[in-house]
């Protein structure tokens, strides 16, 4: 330990983040060896780079940007359709679909105490938590397609352990303890606007998840990639747990990306309006991306074309399919990270506990979309925002549980009709 203690100190000061050792003294020794071995994990080189990012912004100017060519769901031949419902039904019947929940998020802007996918939503007489509601689309599947459909759900060292406990409690939604898999995605240290790595309130390194784009990585590293080939997993779709209406088992998206032969498909919805705070699907340097709404300028916003159509109007809305080889080829290699300006609380050099009003230091993350850049094409699938996308995101308003509740409710009602 003593040796273990002397070469994390002698790494520290190398760094200049010394202050990482400052609650060492109180830890219990179980602590203190968690603690020095947390360090360890630490790159320190990769900090540093993420820290010098922070200070300049990215610029997209030298980006070759065009709008990305989509399909209408709503205006495919009934033939059309049937042909590709067709090729996709085959390869869920036979066993090669599987679905991924991404639960790794903190849900700061919701507020909710727990995993985000244990908050309950109301549904009409009752409330249900949004876990429940993707475990009932995904159970219906199982029984439409007479398949079995394996969800794996990615989580953060901070909720694995909640979240398991929720699906024990929910005997797996009676899906089979064999076909529901958890795994933790990765963590990154935040930091200060000086670089400094900071302490959480209990004395640890301050770590958070590294976005949603680092669910690639997470599936090499936690064994899931090969457990899905040993399977005979094809085509994986992966979404956010905060959609409710998540179409997470589409033989429509499947079939085309097939007979197209792309390595993925995502789906958009209609823009609401040029302003609306959402990412858009384009080509950068003609490679398929998303553009977010803080890096488009107004103009190319407002673009229309001959129809009078959006030009950069398909929002992405996180529900993307994958080929596993696809998979494979993105886990291999990072993707990019971007800083976010985070409210954290920590312990301060003095050894006191801060609680910011303000934001005061870097989260960073990967973005699933990211990984659009590294296929060559992919289908990008219209369809419509009532029948496919109502995000559980903040406490009140926009995409709020009311919005949510609303657009579940009414998409049931009409669904029944
Ligand atoms: P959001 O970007 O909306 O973030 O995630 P969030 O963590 O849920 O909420 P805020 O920003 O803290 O309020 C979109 C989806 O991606 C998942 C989330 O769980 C959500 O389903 N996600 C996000 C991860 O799985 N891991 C991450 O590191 C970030």
């Amino acid at each position: 330990m003593d040796e273990k203690y002397e070469k994390v100190k002698k790494i520290l000061k190398k760094y200049n983040q010394e202050q990482l050792l400052i609650w060492y003294d109180k830890l219990i020794e179980q602590k203190k060896e968690e603690l020095l071995d947390q360090i360890l994990k630490i790159d320190f080189e990769q900090m540093e780079e993420l820290y010098n990012q922070t200070k300049g912004k990215k610029d997209f100017k030298d980006c070759k940007v065009e709008p990305l060519s989509y399909i209408d769901k709503q205006k495919l031949s009934k033939e059309e359709r049937e042909k590709y419902e067709k090729e996709g039904i085959q390869v869920i019947k036979e066993g090669k679909y599987a679905v991924v929940t991404m639960a790794g998020g903190q849900g700061t802007r919701l507020g909710h105490n727990g995993p985000k996918g244990t908050f309950e939503l109301e549904v009409g007489e009752e409330k249900k938590p949004l876990f429940t509601l993707l475990a009932k689309t995904v159970k219906e599947a199982t029984k439409k397609y007479d398949a079995v459909i394996p969800w794996y759900i990615m989580t953060s060292k901070e909720n694995n352990y909640k979240t398991i406990e929720f699906f024990k409690r929910h005997n797996y939604f009676e899906m089979g303890e064999e076909n529901v898999k958890f795994f933790i995605q990765n963590e990154l240290p935040m930091i200060d606007t000086k670089g400094k790595i900071l302490v959480d309130e209990k004395g640890m390194v301050k770590e958070a998840a590294d976005g949603h784009g680092g669910i690639f990585e997470a599936m090499r590293k936690e064994g899931i990639i090969e457990e899905m080939k040993q399977r005979g997993i094809e085509w994986v779709f992966i979404a956010g747990v905060d959609n409710v209406l998540a179409k997470m088992v589409d033989p429509l998206l499947t079939g085309i990306a097939i007979d197209k032969n792309y390595l993925a498909a995502g789906k958009s919805v209609v823009k609401n309006n040029p302003k609306e705070r959402v990412g858009v699907f384009c080509k950068k340097n003609n490679k398929p991306s998303v553009i977010e709404y803080t890096e488009i300028t107004d103009e190319m916003a407002e673009k229309v074309d001959e129809d009078g159509e959006l030009l950069y109007g398909e929002s992405h809305i996180l529900c993307n399919l994958f080929n596993i080889k696809a998979i494979e080829e993105i886990g291999k290699n990072k993707l990019p990270y971007h800083s976010a300006f985070k409210k954290a609380k920590y312990i301060d050099k003095n050894g006191v506990i801060v609680v910011p009003t303000e934001p005061n230091a870097y989260k960073f993350e990967a973005f699933i979309f990211d990984a659009f850049e590294k296929l060559n094409d992919m289908a990008i699938l219209r369809v419509k925002r009532e029948e496919e996308f109502a995000p559980v995101k903040n406490a009140e308003g926009v995409d709020s549980p009311e919005t949510a509740s609303k657009l579940y409710k009414d998409y049931i009602k009409n669904k029944n009709k």
